[in-house]
């Protein structure tokens, strides 16, 4: 059977898709003695320049973890912090972001929010409809679980006979191509329940940079190491071929 995935030496040096976990703002904000919340504002300054980063790049898809259904166990006060720093971003950004050719989509269980996000998030979505230079994706009260048994939820709603395939159908994002990298900033090595299965295959960059420092440079630099990756989807090494200046037997 043909393969599903080509490997890197035939695939673009450019992700197709990168996903981000901007990890870091509350130790970035600690270190100046800064309320936690102040590192979130400055997290928005840092995301501001990845899209421009990523529309520099000729990056089509970025989805970015903003909240996870476990921020919920944050103190009071900085979850309240968060979500109204959603309602000003959505309100002051949205145009601009259009303007720039991003379509806007949100992820995630939107039952815990209150009206006033709910329709920002909607207008969002519908006034960037027609965008198609950067599909920016934000994850809000999204976790990797959450999104699979919502995906099975809707998969024995359907009656459709369960396969792998079905169920991919019904996972968020299932209509684009699966990250190629997936950038996490703040020095940790985890993936906090962020895609797990949209991530199978997709290759992982761990910065230590704290998220509000993240910028054009430190992304090029994440795309470069992506870029000498070799995929093999489960295969071998790609054997040398001629033009590497190699007899190949
Ligand atoms: C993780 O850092 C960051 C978050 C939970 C929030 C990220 C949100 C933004 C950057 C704002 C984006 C806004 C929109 C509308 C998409 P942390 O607080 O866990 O940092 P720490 O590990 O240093 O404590």
């Amino acid at each position: 059977m043909a393969p599903k995935h080509k490997t890197n030496k035939t695939a673009s040096a450019v992700p197709r898709h990168i996903a981000v976990v901007m990890d870091g703002n509350g130790r970035w904000a600690t270190k100046r003695l800064l309320p936690r919340g102040a590192g979130h504002k400055f997290g928005v300054d840092a995301l501001k320049r990845l899209v421009r980063g990523c529309i520099a790049q000729h990056v089509p898809v970025l989805t970015v973890f903003a909240f996870s259904s476990e921020n919920w166990s944050r103190p009071a006060d900085e979850v309240r912090g968060l979500l109204e720093l959603f309602v000003q971003v959505l309100q002051r950004e949205t145009a601009e972001l259009a303007a720039q050719g991003v379509r806007l989509r949100f992820v995630g269980c939107r039952d815990a929010f209150d009206a006033r996000l709910i329709a920002l998030i909607e207008s969002a979505e519908a006034d960037s409809a027609a965008q198609c230079r950067l599909q920016l994706n934000v994850a809000l009260n999204y976790g990797g679980r959450w999104d699979i048994v919502q995906a099975a939820q809707a998969l024995a709603a359907s009656g459709e006979p369960f396969t792998e395939q079905a169920l991919a159908r019904h996972m968020c994002l299932a209509d684009l191509p699966p990250p190629d990298l997936l950038i996490r900033t703040g020095g940790e090595r985890r993936l906090s329940n962020f895609l797990l299965w949209q991530i199978a295959y997709t290759e992982l960059y761990f910065s230590d940079l704290l998220w509000p420092e993240f910028d054009e440079k430190a992304l090029a630099a994440a795309i470069a190491a992506f870029a000498r990756r070799e995929r093999r989807f489960g295969g071998v090494p790609q054997a040398p071929s001629s033009a590497d200046g190699l007899r190949v037997a």
